[in-house]
């Protein structure tokens, strides 16, 4: 059994699609869980803003009968006070598992490195791997069995993205991947995904070229900077400008649902009308995070069996 979720890297295309099929019993029948965490307590340390993680955490630990407790590390990186590792070792003193949102993924191998309760990766430079999973529980919702199915990332290579291929090869998903030259995914996840993707019998593709992008299922896209970038809009603006998620763009790939992990900046990354438009599953992602950290939390924290 995995007792920490800081990326899908080494999960099975099984337990992939188990936590997958947890995360629809628990949201169907939430009264079935309403004890899991029975006295159990969890602690949500973030060292970046958050909305939808940080509330939908609070409120589905509580809907599984257990305590979130907040810790609020914005103002100071965890590193810069105290080793992470020893961090770990505290909050294993006194709580059943912690949710942790930070700079640096290194700092949640530490982390987890030093705790001997489950450690869950809320976000970091690398991964997303909670929203991936709430990403693909909306996307079966919406449109039935996914395998075969392609999906597009469009615009900044990023954490989301990274998470969106790993957990997407092992559900069978197609994926293309489409950003500007320069914000490329990170070398090394590419690799990995590439082999990954080889694997399961999975296309991969990488490209720059928006007009590549012809007869896909899915488009996804994300903010053009991430949380902790402080480059100024005006330097990026031009050169993402092209990767702009709109309604001709939905209209010249046949896309037929839209998807943003948010927070999304109206009329940059996506237009309002594709936001608000009947493709888009952007509130449906969002309501779905809390149902796929439950099965998360059901699991690492809770114990129970992934066919249950
Ligand atoms: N999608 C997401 O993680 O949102 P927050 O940054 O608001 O938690
Ligand atoms: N890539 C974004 C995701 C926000 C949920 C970021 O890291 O800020």
């Amino acid at each position: 059994m995995h007792t920490d979720l800081l990326s899908f890297q080494f999960w099975t295309a099984e337990q992939a699609k188990s936590i997958l099929d947890l995360a629809i019993k628990i949201k169907s029948s939430p009264s079935k869980y309403a004890n899991t965490l029975s006295g159990k307590t969890v602690v949500a340390l973030f060292e970046k803003p958050s909305l939808r993680t940080r509330v939908s955490f609070d409120i589905g630990i509580n809907k599984l009968g257990g305590h979130m407790v907040y810790v609020d590390s914005q103002n100071q990186p965890m590193e810069e006070r105290e080793d992470p590792i020893d961090v770990g070792a505290n909050l294993s003193q006194w709580t059943d598992a912690v949710v942790a949102r930070v700079f640096s993924h290194e700092t949640l191998v530490k982390l987890a490195a030093g705790s001997d309760i489950p450690v869950i990766n809320a976000l970091c430079d690398r991964f997303h791997p909670c929203q991936a999973l709430a990403d693909y529980l909306t996307l079966t919702e919406a449109d039935g069995e996914l395998k075969g199915k392609t999906l597009a990332y469009i615009g900044d290579g990023n954490n989301v993205t990274h998470s969106l291929l790993i957990l997407g090869i092992l559900l069978g998903v197609n994926q293309t991947v489409v950003t500007p030259v320069g914000y490329e995914i990170n070398d090394n996840i590419q690799a990995f995904v590439t082999e990954l993707a080889e694997k399961h019998n999975v296309t991969l593709s990488f490209s720059s070229d928006i007009e590549v992008l012809n007869n896909v299922d899915y488009i996804y896209t994300d903010t053009w900077l991430s949380m902790g970038d402080s480059t100024p809009l005006h330097h990026i603006k031009d050169k993402f400008m092209p990767y702009q998620i709109n309604m001709a763009l939905l209209n010249k790939t046949g896309a037929r649902y839209v998807m943003h992990c948010q927070p999304a900046h109206r009329d940059l990354e996506i237009t309002g009308e594709v936001m608000d438009g009947e493709c888009s599953l952007l509130m449906q992602q969002a309501g779905n995070r809390m149902h796929a950290q439950n099965a998360i939390l059901a699991y690492l924290v809770g114990n129970v069996a992934l066919d249950d």
